[in-house]
């Protein structure tokens, strides 16, 4: 059964050619069984007939604030109280603009403003839009607002120009709400440390010792917490990734060092730590100031010393029902290895996933893991996208 059904949805539609995308949305949303009533921008209805619509919805279409033939008044503030979330998709730069500004000069800016639920915002621009310095600041305006971004993908545009601007697939976006109804909240007043991506260890000031992580091991775990009701501080290494969910706060550092004070800091009041991150081992003991140059006969030779351990060093200072959870990344000896690190860490837990296996580890939406606990129980999970295997590593821990 979807947790969809029964639920109250406004689907906000505005003028984009996107809009034909709405029409899917809309039978997936109806077909999980939701009540759902459109609220379309006067562009919107250029590109999408309220016909389609209201056949599909078994309701008229909003659009104005009042019905041109009878004068009846559509109240925003009553369908922002129906309703139990409201998703925008396609959002418009010109409408995520006014969301962003209050700027409420049409019938679904006016329901937005008056919406008491979760908003979800499905943004789809061209890609120079989308880059704009205006829009991105109104779209990080949104998300201190506590709306979901639903971040548009990188593909071929209505332009014939290829870049980030397509609105998410329809399904994606349903996947969104069935997710955000069927949480657990069995996080709920709990306090989870994550840590992600690399680290960079500067050399000089162009060139850094680093790695490939990509940070989406890590801020799917950030995003399954969050959602599972936890308040999330997200400890992250350069990383080209950004955060839905408005409980997570990020802490954006560069080197081990730095994370370590990041996560010295939090830790104390935290619950759970998961230590995700791909930290350098080592780093150079001298970072030249100057740019390192060619013209010298000898090379050059890059004296290293040792990195903090942040997993061992908060493991030191772990009190009575705190839980670390660290990962292993390995790529031979793999569980002997692993369970090394988990009792010299003094880790509850740890995440054994190998460079053996394809698909799995650095930059891949998937991934695959073994749990192993630190009574010596051990669970092995197939291949899985990212978000799924986020979701196994919470509840291995919450068992
Ligand atoms: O970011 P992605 O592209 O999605 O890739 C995900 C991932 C492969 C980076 C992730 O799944 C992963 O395996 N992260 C840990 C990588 C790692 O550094 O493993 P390790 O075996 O070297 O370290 C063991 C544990 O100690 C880890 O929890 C690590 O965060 C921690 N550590 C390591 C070194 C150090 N100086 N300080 C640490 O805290």
């Amino acid at each position: 059964m979807s947790s969809l059904l029964g639920k109250h949805i406004i689907l906000g539609i505005c003028g984009g050619i996107a809009a034909y995308k709405s029409v899917s949305l809309l039978r997936l949303l109806v077909k999980a069984g939701a009540e759902v009533q459109v609220v379309i921008t006067p562009a919107g209805k250029e590109f999408i007939t309220p016909v389609t619509l209201s056949a599909l919805s078994q309701k008229p279409v909003v659009s104005e604030f009042f019905t041109a033939n009878t004068g009846v008044w559509n109240s925003h503030v009553d369908l922002g109280l129906w309703a139990d979330c409201m998703v925008i998709a396609p959002a418009t730069a010109s409408s995520i603009g006014k969301m962003a500004h209050g700027i409420a000069d049409n019938m679904l800016i006016t329901t937005y403003l008056s919406a008491k639920s979760q908003v979800f915002v499905a943004p789809a621009m061209d890609l120079d839009m989308m880059a704009h310095p205006s829009t991105q600041a109104n779209i990080e305006l949104l998300r201190s607002y506590g709306n979901i971004i639903i971040e548009p993908e990188s593909g071929e545009l209505a332009s014939g120009l290829v870049g980030k601007g397509r609105m998410e697939e329809p399904e994606k976006i349903f996947a969104c709400l069935e997710t955000y109804f069927g949480r657990k909240n069995d996080l709920k007043g709990k306090k989870v440390l994550i840590t992600a991506g690399p680290t960079y260890e500067k050399i000089d000031p162009v060139r850094f010792i680093g790695n490939y992580s990509s940070g989406k091991m890590g801020y799917a775990i950030a995003e399954e917490c969050a959602s599972r009701g936890a308040e999330v501080c997200l400890v992250s290494g350069p990383v080209a990734l950004t955060v839905s969910n408005p409980s997570i706060k990020v802490i954006n550092i560069e080197s081990a060092r730095e994370m370590l004070d990041a996560c010295e800091d939090v830790f104390p009041r935290a619950d759970i730590a998961i230590m995700c991150a791909a930290v350098a081992d080592y780093a150079p003991s001298d970072v030249a100031d100057r740019k390192i140059k060619r013209e010298h006969d000898e090379v050059p030779v890059i004296h290293l010393v040792k990195n903090p351990d942040i997993a061992a060093s908060l493991g030191a200072s772990k009190r009575q029902g705190q839980i670390i959870v660290g990962f292993a990344l390995e790529t031979d000896n793999e569980f002997a290895n692993a369970s090394e690190k988990l009792r010299r860490k003094n880790l509850d837990m740890i995440v054994l996933n190998s460079l053996r296996d394809k698909g799995a580890c650095f930059g891949t939406d998937t991934n695959k893991v073994s749990v192993i606990k630190s009574d010596g129980s051990r669970l092995d999970f197939p291949m899985k996208s990212k978000r799924e295997v986020a979701k196994d590593i919470v509840d291995s821990i919450l068992s």
